[in-house]
Parts: structure tokens; sequence; C-alpha cells
């Protein structure tokens, strides 16, 4: 990053925590935190605190928490560098301009102007579409039975018939041609003649998460080709990481989205109040999607196209979103194309009694899968059961394969166990699974335990953090070594010098993380759930435990790669074998 841990701490020490969330929650004095509803989730009693002390924010509900700049960047979706900016403005900090790179600062530069043009262009649009030359496009939207209120708030315009206006105006407004160019919105043909990208089409402005206009979309009014015109991709418009709506939809409470294919069924469901509803912009859905979806829930229901390629398209996201550890489920429109047409025949709760019958993606997939199969024909079913069996191969985890055997079992009328058999036969067939029973190091294994010492980590960081006669008691025994290589032992390191300098600081070391996704991870580290342990004896023993399994995980792993000549590397790992018989018979106090 461009800016350095001294101006950044400068900005975070001069802007309390609680001055500032407090401009957002209305927060209330308890003892020594404050209190308040929270803004990342739908709740009745407040769950969120902020702490003056130790300058960060956390929700006992969700689990969000953080420094100041994290709870902007949550709140606001900024990226650490727009947070950082914010908040020295706030401050009257002056952020030293020399520490961007010339080329980063062209280039934020031209963003900058992008935006402007986007957005005049969108004014331009909608002014169009409400004086006299748009009549015919108003009265194309009423008809498609959008109200005002939705007009405005989407957006929605009117590019006119002539072939250069909106090029004509923003030059009167002081843009030059290349930066025109370069928003997308005109183009330039061998004799340097200029053309309005949109003629004489319904426009629909497509916003980032920050509502700012970054590309259109514009409807033919009738049947002419393409359907749509968008705009190209251009530095500010990446439409692999934006969704349509997504700028309304972030601040609904639901706890999903609806993830739509088009522009209208989005608009179409958010007038119906629906207003978790978001799109792909005219693309499949891809992992930067998923990933984008991801910072606000973990749950889609798909409302694409009842069409074949709808269907096919459903097919595609369900994994997608799977791998990013969203739950999809999957709405059914027939016997209507899409969820604008559904709506405007059934209505608003026709599509509330749809959602609530939405299938699990997976289940989803198999009903297609049907479609290829005789399943009235006993080879048909028994191929059909073989490939449902591999396809249940493929969740690794064994409670949730168990639960998805059960629900197919039970879905096409065979016993349950039969089903778990074929499974077995086919993860065995297909390579998946050794046939030996307790595989020595199969790799789904040691993948869970790997999530399981990364947790154990986690709280231990979180007791180290909380806790400075913890610290004391522990130190001697464990080193930021033992953590695993990475966040961790960076985090870990951070937190053992700042005990070195007696100043114990989360809010400072969150500082250290510039990169969004680490420093949400980073984020998350300082509140990892400390499972509710009721007694001072049980909150002992499982820090114990944690201690126990944390420097047999470094011992282990030290002793992996120990190379046989390395006397000095044996010496140390004997010395941290008796260190884990004296933790063995270590008493630790919890306060
Ligand atoms: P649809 O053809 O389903 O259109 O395309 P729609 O959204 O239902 O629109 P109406 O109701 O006919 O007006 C779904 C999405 O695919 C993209 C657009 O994002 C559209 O909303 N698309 C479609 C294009 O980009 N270009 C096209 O020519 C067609
Ligand atoms: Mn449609």
């Amino acid at each position: 990053m461009y800016y350095s841990d001294e101006v950044i701490e400068e900005v975070r020490s001069k802007n309390d925590i609680v001055d500032v969330i407090s401009g957002y929650v209305r927060l209330q004095k308890k003892g020594r935190d404050y209190f308040g509803l929270c803004p990342f989730h739908n709740e009745k009693s407040p769950s969120f605190s902020v702490s003056r002390q130790k300058q960060m924010y956390y929700c006992f509900g969700c689990g969000a928490g953080g420094n100041v700049f994290t709870f902007l960047m949550e709140y606001e979706n900024y990226s650490f560098a727009e947070a950082l900016k914010f908040l020295a403005d706030r401050a009257g900090v002056e952020l030293p301009r020399q520490e961007f790179s010339r080329e980063a600062k062209e280039r934020a530069d031209t963003r900058a102007v992008l935006l402007e043009i986007n957005k005049l262009a969108a004014q331009y649009y909608y002014v169009q579409l409400k004086n006299v030359q748009g009549e015919h496009a108003l009265s194309y939207l009423k008809n498609r039975e959008l109200s005002d209120d939705t007009i405005r708030a989407f957006g929605l315009g009117y590019s006119n018939k002539y072939s250069d206006d909106l090029y004509r105006y923003l030059k009167s407004r002081g843009y030059q041609t290349d930066m025109i160019s370069k928003a997308g919105l005109i183009s330039v043909d061998e004799k340097q003649s200029v053309y309005d990208k949109f003629w004489n089409r319904v426009m629909f402005p497509i916003m980032d998460v920050n509502s700012r206009v970054i590309g259109f979309g514009g409807r033919v009014m009738g049947d002419g080709k393409p359907k749509y015109l968008n705009s190209p991709e251009t530095m500010i418009f990446d439409k692999s990481r934006n969704l349509y709506g997504l700028n309304r939809a972030r601040s609904s409470k639901k706890p999903y989205f609806l993830l739509c294919e088009g522009y209208m069924d989005v608009i179409s469901l958010h007038q119906a109040g629906f207003t978790n509803a978001v799109a792909s912009l005219g693309t499949a859905l891809t992992p930067g999607h998923a990933s984008l979806i991801k910072r606000y829930v973990k749950e889609v229901y798909l409302t694409y196209d009842s069409d074949g390629a709808g269907t096919k398209a459903a097919l595609r996201a369900v994994p997608i979103l799977k791998e990013a550890g969203i739950t999809a489920r999957v709405i059914r429109m027939e016997p209507y194309k899409d969820p604008d047409e559904f709506i405007k025949n059934l209505g608003a709760e026709a599509f509330e009694e749809r959602i609530g019958k939405a299938r699990n993606g997976f289940m989803f997939a198999l009903e297609i899968l049907e479609q290829d199969y005789d399943l009235r024909s006993p080879e048909g079913k028994t191929d059909f059961m073989r490939e449902a069996a591999r396809r249940l191969t493929e969740f690794e985890e064994e409670i949730e394969r168990n639960n998805y055997i059960e629900a197919v079992a039970q879905a096409y009328h065979v016993g349950y166990e039969d089903l778990r058999k074929l499974v077995v036969r086919e993860a065995v067939r297909t390579g998946l699974a050794s046939p030996v029973q307790r595989p020595k190091s199969g790799s789904v294994r040691s993948e869970g335990k790997k999530d399981g010492i990364a947790t154990s980590q986690k709280i231990l960081l979180t007791w180290l953090i909380e806790d400075e006669s913890i610290f004391r008691q522990i130190e001697p025994y464990i080193s930021p070594e033992d953590f695993s290589e990475g966040l961790l032992r960076t985090v870990a390191g951070l937190v053992y010098e700042q005990y070195g300098t007696g100043e114990v600081n989360p809010a400072k070391i969150m500082n250290h993380f510039t990169d969004e996704e680490e420093h949400r991870e980073a984020a998350s580290l300082f509140h990892t759930k400390i499972r509710e342990l009721t007694t001072q004896r049980e909150q002992e023993k499982a820090l114990k435990e944690t201690i126990i399994r944390v420097k047999s995980h470094s011992i282990d792993e030290a002793a992996r790669n120990l190379a046989p000549s390395d006397m000095a590397g044996l010496q140390r790992l004997m010395n941290a074998k008796r260190e884990l018989q004296d933790i063995q018979k270590l008493h630790i106090s919890v306060n």
C-alpha cells in the first residue's frame, strides 16, 4: 500500500471509534462499553458492542468485528484506502500525496473523471426520459408497470434519437473526447466521426455497491436486436465484480439474496418489496460475484429464467456458490418465464410462497438429471441412482454427505443403507476413497484437521489479546513460531511485540492489514467465538487443551520438517517436547 504505518496509526488514533460509530448506530453506555443494534444483521435487542478502551467493535450476534477502519470497510463497503481517506478528512489529517506513485495517481484521477462522466450521462438520460422526447420511452416503462418511484430509485432514463446528443452535452460540460470514449459512451469511426453508443433506448444505469454509476444497459423498445446493449468494460466497469441492484440489496435485512438474470427482474422484485434481489450483468455468475455476495449473505436463492438456458445457468451457478461457502437454493418460475412476469401475473405473495418452496441446489440438479433417464425402467433407475451416488461422493464432510444421502433416499424411494453402500462403492470405483476403511493420510481427513488447528490457534490468539495475565502465563511456552505461517503467525508476532512494549492495542494491529480480504480475516481473529463456557474451571480446562493442541501441532510440524543432520533443530525439538510436558502439569488461571 501507499501509506506508512505512522500515517495509518495517526489517522486511526485521531478517530475515536465510539464517536465514529455513533454517526451510524445509536449507542448506549453500559459499564465500560457501548451497546447498540448491530447494523450488520437484523436484530431487536442490542448485541453490538463498542469498546472505547480497546478501540474495537464486536457483535455477539453475528460475529462482525474490527477497528474503526474495519467498520467503515464493512458499513460503507470502502476499500482500506477509502476508509483511510474518509477518516483522515474527518480528523483533519493531511495524507501525504507523494506516497502515491505517479501511475497510481493518474489512474485514480482517470477513474474519478470516468465516474463523473457516467454520473452526468445518467442524469442526462433521466432528464430526457422526463421531457417530450422521452414520452415514448416513459410510456414503455409505464406499460411494464413501473411506478415513478421505481423509475427514480433505479435512475432509469432514455437515450434519444440524435446520434451524438450525449457526446455534445458532455463536451459542453468540459470533458475531453478521449475520456468520454474511455467511459464507453461513444464510438469514433475511421473518419473521426463520433457517435453516441446508445440511441433510442431505455437506459438502465448500472451502479457499484456505493451507488456510483459505472456503466449502462440500454433496452430497445420493441423487438430490435440486440435487445440490450451494454457499456463495454472500462477502467471502472468490471462485469465480473459487480451485481445489478447490489447497492440497494446490501441494506436489505434479509439473510439471503435473490439472484436473477435480468435488469427488469431485479427492478420488478424490488418494486414488489423484494429489496434483496440482484442480477449478474448479462454474464454468467463468476467466482468473483460469489465472493462479492459472500460479504453480505451466506445464502442465495436463484431465480433464473425457467427456460433451458436459465436452467443450465442455474446448474452452473450452484457449484460456484457452494465453492464460495454460500448455500444455493433454486426457485422455479413455471409457468412463467422469469420473476418479472411471475410477479406481474401472480403477485408478491405467490412469489413469497415460491421462495418457501425453493429446492436445495443439489436436489434441483438431480431433478434436472432425471430428464436424461427413464426412471420407470429398472435399468434406467439403477443408472440414475448410480450417477446420483457418484455426485453424493463429492460431499467431503461426512455429516453433510449422510444428510444428502438421506434426502435422496427419501425423494427417490430407495433404502438409506442401500444408497449409502452404493455411494461408498462409487467412491472406491472413481478413486475418491481407498477401500481400506481408515486411510492413514486421506486428504479429506487432514484437511479437516488443518481447519481444526487453525481454529485452536485463533482461539488462543483471542485469549492472548483479551487478557494480559493469560499472556504472562503462556508466554514461556508458546511463541509466535508455534502459530502457522502466514496471517496467524504475523498477528501472533505483533501481539507479542506489543506486550513487549507494554502497550497491547489490537486496533493498531489491524492497521497492519491494508488488503481488504486480509483485513477482514485478521479482524475475525480477534473475536473467535470462545464457546459459551460457563464456569471458570471449564474455561481453564479449554484454554489448557487449546495450548496443548497448538504446541503439539507445532512440534509435529517441526519434526516433519527436520533434516536428519540438523542437530540444533533436534535440540529445539527436544526442548519443545519438554515444554509440552511442563504445560501438561501447568495450572493456568483465568479470571
Ligand atoms: P433477458 O432476455 O431474460 O431479458 O436477458 P430480461 O431481463 O427479461 O428483459 P425483458 O424483460 O425482456 O426486458 C437477461 C439479461 O441478460 C442480459 C441483460 O442483462 C438482461 O437483463 N442481456 C440480454 C444482454 O446483455 N443483452 C441482450 O441482448 C439480452
Ligand atoms: Mn423479462
